[in-house]
């Protein structure tokens, strides 16, 4: 199924006008900030053909678009409690690739939703082929940019928990501008997330590591929830072909964790 068809295929996430209270405004016609990913085309296999062609109605939401397709109209708001058909405490994972974390949590805790946001179809297809055999039922995807999901999509205060596992070293120096943790993530995270909600983040990048702590200490959305240099390793991160990838080199690996200071 080509990409256009799937989109016709997910379900809608947004108000029942398709997200615009009021009309549609016109879209933007080129982002403000670089983007931390770069899309891979490609051909899909059969099983993720399938998947786009028979799953996607149920676990992908259709989110409206702004200036580009993995982006999000910024007056378009996610209705959760419609996207589950229930309220439940809100995991979201950013930059969630093949959905090894997010699926096997999802099987853990039926009693919690959870949300996965990546830009590789591949990924997202994998996702949802490992669910459906799961029989997991309380996951939801969304193909996008994940600091517009986070900063505008997500209705403020809806997510209980965000991961951002192994996200995009963007090493070079040239290129660290396009690192998703960057100046001003804070305020990005922060919006999304309940006051007292946990921002988990991990890396076998040390010098991401140290970046993604000094911007989230000088969050005035954030406070540590960890005591020393770094955070326990989370429990709930299951062992992915990143982590195997960085322990196999030699790196260490950074875990960090960071609570939503309430609101005023
Ligand atoms: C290095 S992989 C890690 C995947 C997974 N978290 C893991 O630990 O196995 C980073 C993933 O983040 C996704 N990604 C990067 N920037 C993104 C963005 N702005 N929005 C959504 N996904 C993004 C990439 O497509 C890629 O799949």
């Amino acid at each position: 199924m080509s990409g256009r068809s799937a989109r016709g295929a997910g379900r809608a996430g947004g108000t029942p006008d398709g997200g615009y209270p009021g009309g549609m405004p016109e879209p933007r016609t080129f982002r403000d900030e670089p983007v931390s990913f770069v899309r891979r085309s490609g051909r899909m296999s059969e099983a993720q053909e399938r998947a786009f062609a028979e799953l996607a109605a149920f676990y992908v939401l259709d989110v409206p678009r702004d200036v580009a397709w993995t982006s999000v109209h910024p007056e378009a708001r996610l209705e959760v409690v419609a996207a589950y058909g229930r309220e439940a405490p809100l995991t979201v994972e950013i930059g969630s690739g093949q959905g090894h974390a997010i699926v096997s949590a999802a099987g853990a805790h039926p009693e919690r939703d959870f949300l996965a946001v990546e830009v590789f179809r591949a990924g997202l297809a994998r996702t949802m082929l490992d669910a459906e055999r799961d029989g997991v039922r309380n996951l939801r995807l969304i193909e996008a940019n994940a600091p517009e999901v986070l900063a505008t999509y997500l209705p403020a205060g809806s997510a209980d928990e965000t991961w951002i596992f192994f996200p995009d070293p963007w090493h070079k120096k040239r290129h660290t501008k396009r690192r998703l943790v960057r100046p001003g993530f804070g305020a990005t995270a922060g919006a999304a997330l309940r006051d007292g909600g946990l921002l988990r983040l991990a890396t076998d990048w040390e010098d991401y590591a140290l970046q993604m702590r000094e911007v989230l200490d000088e969050a005035p959305e954030f406070e540590r929830a960890f005591e020393g240099e770094w955070a326990e390793r989370f429990d709930g991160r299951v062992m992915t072909a990143f982590e195997r990838k960085g322990i196999a080199k030699g790196r260490d690996i950074r875990d960090l964790t960071y609570r939503r200071v309430p609101r005023i």
